[in-house]
């Protein structure tokens, strides 16, 4: 089966032999503090083995409970932010058609709580009107502080329009095991509850109930999404950075980051992965900037961006290198069909389809890029499916363990997002 791989060629004129030599040992280290969990933040290392000993009976259980879901609504609104909202937003955008369809059984799904606009609330309350709906309320801690008043909103809602016990049987919580106000609130209500581990942190948990559940309900086939990231466990294990494309990845991104090269954009050729690169955005921002350090993450989408990003990359300030997500097959056939007038010239392009176009335009792209100084690395996925999915998050989890570890910060904790935080709720009145 053709899996994810590397595509290392268009670095030969940015790197040298120093690039994977100098950080060997080092790329070792990390491996082996990730896996002893030895390292920085080692209380939150529990997705590194998670693919290799999924619980097959919580599978079943989230499969259960996306059924019965799947069968009594036609509107799904999941509710968190953060790592407790993208991984489940990039999986469903990945895979699941551009168009409604008319499938049976497979609701229409929303999102909630993953900022503060309280007029798109107000407009989710009045799309709710005249549909059947269930919730999934999912916060790690249970006190987020937006999705918790989103909640609330919705909650209420539910009630009014369900009653009290047919709404608890709507909504399912997905929270911490004994702690926070989710909890102790979902334990009262008596509704259906999933566990996030103690041990995964919210942006390193899309294979866990947070993503799991609702891109089940959407419709993805969740145990090929397993498949894929235990393969991306397995192929992924090796520690030398010579036969293992993950850590050369980490270790070309420290060090383009010492050489000046201070952000990395993530580039998709394929609309499907818009949300893949804001998943990874928060990933990597999150985990890596910190102490003053830090690879600012990007993400832009091409051909789109190349008519207002474009400019800045070919020729702005030299401090970019590029990770182009490359999709081999797109799973489509449309044609350019000849016109024998042919007033708009583009007979050229006669008996193409748009996916071969594309290519030429990714490669056109990564040619001029690397011509104007821009190294590229292009991560190859054979299609778009679950199986990918899966082994996508895996190895950009992987990759970032290890990019934190060599980079020296602790990849697994967020300090800095306190301080907003604490001025909002100062401004508010919070009690403390
Ligand atoms: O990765 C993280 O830890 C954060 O982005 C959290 O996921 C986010 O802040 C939401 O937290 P919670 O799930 O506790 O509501």
């Amino acid at each position: 089966m053709k899996t994810v791989t590397l595509e290392e060629k268009y670095l030969k004129e940015f790197v040298g032999d120093e690039a994977l030599k100098d950080p060997e040992d080092q790329v070792r280290e990390a491996h082996y503090a990730l896996h002893n969990q030895t390292g920085r933040g080692s209380g939150f290392v529990g997705w590194v083995n998670q693919p290799r000993d999924f619980d097959g009976e919580e599978l079943e259980k989230i499969k259960k409970v996306a059924k019965k879901i799947r069968c009594n609504c036609d509107l799904f609104i999941v509710v968190g932010i953060g790592g407790s909202y993208l991984g489940a937003k990039a999986g469903i955008e990945m895979l699941t058609p551009f168009f409604p369809t008319d499938e049976p059984d497979v609701p229409e799904v929303v999102f909630a709580g993953h900022h503060l606009s309280g007029r798109y609330l107000e407009e989710l309350l009045e799309y709710m009107e005249g549909r059947e709906v269930a919730v999934n309320v999912i916060s790690k801690s249970g006190t987020t502080t937006e999705p918790a008043i989103a909640f609330r909103v919705l909650k209420t809602y539910m009630e009014e329009k369900y009653g009290k016990k047919e709404a608890a049987e709507r909504i399912v919580a997905t929270t911490d095991k004994e702690k926070g106000a989710l909890k102790t609130l979902a334990k009262k209500e008596g509704y259906e509850t999933f566990v996030v581990p103690d041990d995964i942190g919210g942006r390193y948990s899309v294979l866990t109930p947070v993503g799991l559940l609702p891109m089940a309900v959407a419709g993805v086939d969740i145990d090929e999404m397993v498949k894929g990231a235990k393969s991306a466990y397995d192929h992924l294990l090796e520690e030398s950075i010579k036969k293992n494309p993950c850590y050369r990845y980490s270790a070309y991104r420290n060090y383009f980051y010492k050489k000046g090269k201070k952000i990395e954009l993530l580039v998709n050729f394929d609309p499907r992965l818009f949300y893949f690169g804001e998943w990874f955005k928060q990933l990597f921002g999150e985990s890596e900037g910190k102490e003053k350090k830090g690879i600012f993450p990007a993400s832009l989408h091409f051909t789109t961006d190349l008519h207002s990003m474009g400019q800045y990359i070919q020729e702005g300030e030299r401090t970019l290198f590029e990770t182009v997500l490359r999709v081999e097959d797109e799973g489509a056939e449309l044609k350019i069909e000849k016109d024998h007038k042919n007033l708009d010239g583009l007979n050229y392009l006669a008996g193409k389809t748009f996916g071969e176009v594309n290519d030429k335009a990714l490669e056109g792209t990564v040619e001029a890029h690397v011509e104007g100084g821009v190294p590229v690395m292009i991560i190859d996925i054979p299609k778009i499916d679950a199986y990918s999915f899966g082994y996508l998050v895996y190895f950009f989890m992987k990759a970032c363990g290890i990019s934190g570890y060599l980079l020296d910060v602790n990849p697994f904790d967020q300090p800095g997002v306190e301080a907003y935080k604490k001025n909002m709720f100062r401004l508010l009145g919070k009690p403390e």
